[in-house]
């Protein structure tokens, strides 16, 4: 798909999301004052980012991964010489829930076909997942549900998958969150990064 008509599409899912009155998470962003969080990136990016819901920062300036755990996702970046600009980061619901709370099967529902159109858009060859949230949807999306396990034996791994557009891989990761105050956790992040390398090459 051509530059142009790649934006565009991106665009239209960036609309579609805005004008989401009968989403579960709509009056909350409205009453905040929120923004809902798309993603952004490359639109050619090899790699891409799942995460699982905009945190506070996120919904009040419209951009994935800008708080705390977005400092980790760059730090973890660098360890694997990349830029944020050159993947796409999006997460599976595209507004905040409140309190950061675990979100809820409804909202997954609705925010899925999105994130769905995003990677059939964008048409990464490596999906890295962040959180055992991200990890379930991109499982049962790919039809990789057998391998599920506790996201503590999946880390670090990464799955063979079939896309429309392609093969993929599935790059199974903790959530940058988990390493925000425990810095031993970073170490294990940092280690399961380096697989990212290696699919990408
Ligand atoms: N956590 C997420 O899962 N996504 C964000 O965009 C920010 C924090």
């Amino acid at each position: 798909m051509a530059e142009d008509a790649r934006r565009e599409a991106l665009k239209k899912i960036k609309d579609e999301v805005l004008a989401l009155a009968e989403s579960p998470l709509y009056e909350y962003r409205i009453q905040n004052h929120y923004f809902p969080v798309i993603g952004e990136g490359s639109h050619y990016a090899k790699l891409m980012f799942v995460g699982e819901a905009p945190g506070r920062t996120e919904a009040q300036t419209g951009r994935p991964f800008v708080g705390a755990a977005g400092r980790v996702l760059e730090e973890l970046l660098e360890t694997v010489s990349m830029d944020r600009k050159e993947v796409y980061i999006a997460n599976i619901l595209k507004d905040r829930p409140p309190e950061n709370r675990d979100p809820l099967p409804e909202e997954i529902a609705v925010y899925g076909p999105f994130l769905d159109r995003q990677i059939d858009i964008i048409q990464p060859s490596v999906i890295a997942t962040l959180g055992r949230y991200s990890l379930g949807y991109i499982m049962r999306k790919f039809e990789l549900e057998l391998y599920i396990q506790p996201i503590s034996s999946m880390h670090g791994k990464s799955f063979a998958a079939k896309a429309p557009y392609g093969d993929i891989s599935v790059a199974c990761l903790y959530h940058p969150a988990v390493a925000v105050y425990n810095n031993g956790m970073k170490e294990t992040l940092k280690k399961d990064f380096q697989i990212i390398k290696e699919l990408i090459k």
